[in-house]
Formats: C-alpha cells, structure tokens, sequence
C-alpha cells in the first residue's frame, strides 16, 4: 500500500526530514505544508527534481492547505518559533502552544487516522497539547527527543573513545530540556557498560555537552540544529512504517508508568504500526529515578503553565 507522510513546517527540520525520507524512498508520497505556500511549494518542487537522479519515485508536495494530509499515516509537526541565542526551550511555549493548537486542529479534521510525531518545543508540554487538542489514543502522539538526545551523546562518545559509532549504545530519557537524564546504566560499548571505558569524571562531561548540544549549535550557527533532529525523525518513521517494533527513547503520555502520571516524558518504547508501545519498566539505578521525577517535576510545570 501506499506509504504518505506530511510534514507540517517546511523550516530547515521539515525540509530535511522531506529530503531523508525521499532519499531513503521510506514513503511514495510526502507532503510538506507551510504557512507561506511558495516555500513548501518550492522545497517539494527542488525535491522531487532530485529523484529521477536519485532513482527514486516519490511525489513531493507542497502547500498551505491542509485538506493535502488527507490519508497519512504520519503526520509530523515540526512548525514554530526557534529559539534564539539564550532562549530555554520552554521560553517559546506561548507562541509555539497557539500554532500548535491551530495545527493540532487541521490533523484532527483532515488525518484522524494518522500518528504523529511532534518536534516543536518545548517539546514535552507540546506533545500534550496535541494529544489533548486531538484526542488520539496516547499510542499514537509522540515525541522525538530521546533519540537525539541519545545520538549526540553516543556521537560524543564514538569521538572520545575513537570508537564506531555502531558500538555505543545511550539512552537519555526524561524531558528534552535541560533535566534530560542520561541513563549511563544502559550506555554501553559494545555491550559492555560505559563506565569502564570512559571516567566519571569526563562522563560527566559528555552528559553536560548533550544537554547544551541544542544550544551550542545555535551559538555556533545562529540558529536551531535541523540534520540531527531530521535524521532522529526519520529513523521513527521507518520504525513505524515497517513496522519493526525498534526500541526507541521517545515522550509519550504516562498513565502510572516509572511511578509517573498525565505529563509527556521521554522513556523507552517500541515504535511500530500501532505506534508506540512504552516497554517493559527498565531498571534504573538510584540517582537516575531521582533525576527522572525532577524532570516530571519541571514537564508538570510547563504543563500547567500551557493552561488547558
Ligand atoms: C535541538 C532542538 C530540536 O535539541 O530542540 O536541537
């Protein structure tokens, strides 16, 4: 069957997630929709004038009216206010909570069957904002964050260790701000735990790094990273649509789970045609549970102060 993705927000996140997935050939048709119909409508154009080099038959699309996401399967938000130099995540709530809601409302009317994947920060207060605006099943409005955060540290560690990146596996949950939490008790090298290849100390280190990644790309570049997110996006997808159950950190809506309740949050799931399953409760040592409810504590914040 068919595979159709639409990407709402054709910023430097929307465009390169477009651009992944036609070159990966994940979906027959992607859609991008913006505010200012010429930029989707240029970006698609662009991309779809790549794929005869490519060798690849994907239909892009661009425009501003959303009766186009009819028939998704995925949508995937990405549109809103960036942070600027200095800004937290949560500073961009109020702007980014009215475009949100509006597109929330779009995705409700013209793609009530779909999943989506919500990239607009700040991220975890803005997942539930959809999931309350549409009223999906909590399986079917998710997060990205945990698998970027957890990329940039597995890169941090591939360049300290010298190692293949293919080698290292992290798993950052929590919020996708600065109370991220690195579970370094399920970050290994080559199976075998972190700790005995890297020290406290400069572990510590590359911890602080991934939490300032976001920020340190925008002081670098003067504005908000998009290859990392887009590829983090993209490799979501492709979990979902082939349905491979691959398990990934991502914010979904707890209901009791690690203890915590009615926010977003970033935890282990498996991502497949259903969408995202949380997993089995992972053991988490003591300073990791600590550090998970101090960053329920500050999503909970930025909930109540969404007023909803
Ligand atoms: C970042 C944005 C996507 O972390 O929040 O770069």
């Amino acid at each position: 069957m068919t595979k159709k993705i639409s990407i709402i927000g054709a910023g430097k996140v929307g465009s390169t997630t477009a651009h992944i997935l036609a070159l990966k050939g994940l979906a027959e048709d992607i859609v991008l929709i913006n505010r200012t119909e010429g930029i989707a409508k240029g970006i698609a154009l662009d991309i779809m004038e790549s794929m005869p080099v490519e060798g690849r038959n994907v239909k892009v699309y661009g425009s501003s009216n959303y009766s186009l996401i009819s028939g998704s399967d995925i949508v995937v938000i990405t549109a809103g206010a960036q942070r600027k130099e200095g800004m937290s995540r949560e500073d961009l709530l109020k702007i980014n909570s009215n475009i949100v809601t509006e597109i929330s409302n779009e995705i409700k009317k013209y793609a009530p069957e779909s999943i989506i994947i919500i990239v607009t920060n700040p991220l975890d207060a803005m997942a539930y904002l959809v999931k309350k605006v549409t009223g999906f099943e909590r399986n079917r409005v998710i997060g990205m964050a945990g698998v970027l955060d957890s990329s940039r540290l597995r890169s941090f560690m591939a360049e300290e260790l010298k190692a293949d990146v293919n080698d290292i596996n992290a798993l950052v949950l929590g919020s996708h701000g600065d109370s991220m939490v690195a579970a370094v008790s399920h970050t290994t090298f080559n199976g075998a735990p972190i700790s005995k290849m890297i020290g406290n100390e400069r572990l510590g280190k590359l911890i602080a790094r991934t939490k300032d990644a976001g920020a340190e790309i925008i002081k670098l570049e003067g504005s908000s990273a998009f290859y990392a997110p887009a590829s983090s996006v993209v490799s979501m997808i492709d979990s979902i649509l082939n349905d491979k159950m691959k398990m990934m950190p991502c914010s979904v809506y707890v209901e009791g789970e690690y203890g915590l309740k009615d926010i977003f949050i970033g935890l282990p799931v498996a991502l497949g045609k259903n969408g995202a399953a949380i997993a089995e409760q992972l053991s988490l040592d003591e300073s990791e549970k600590e550090e998970l409810i101090l960053s329920s504590e500050k999503i909970s914040k930025s909930i109540k102060e969404l007023d909803i």
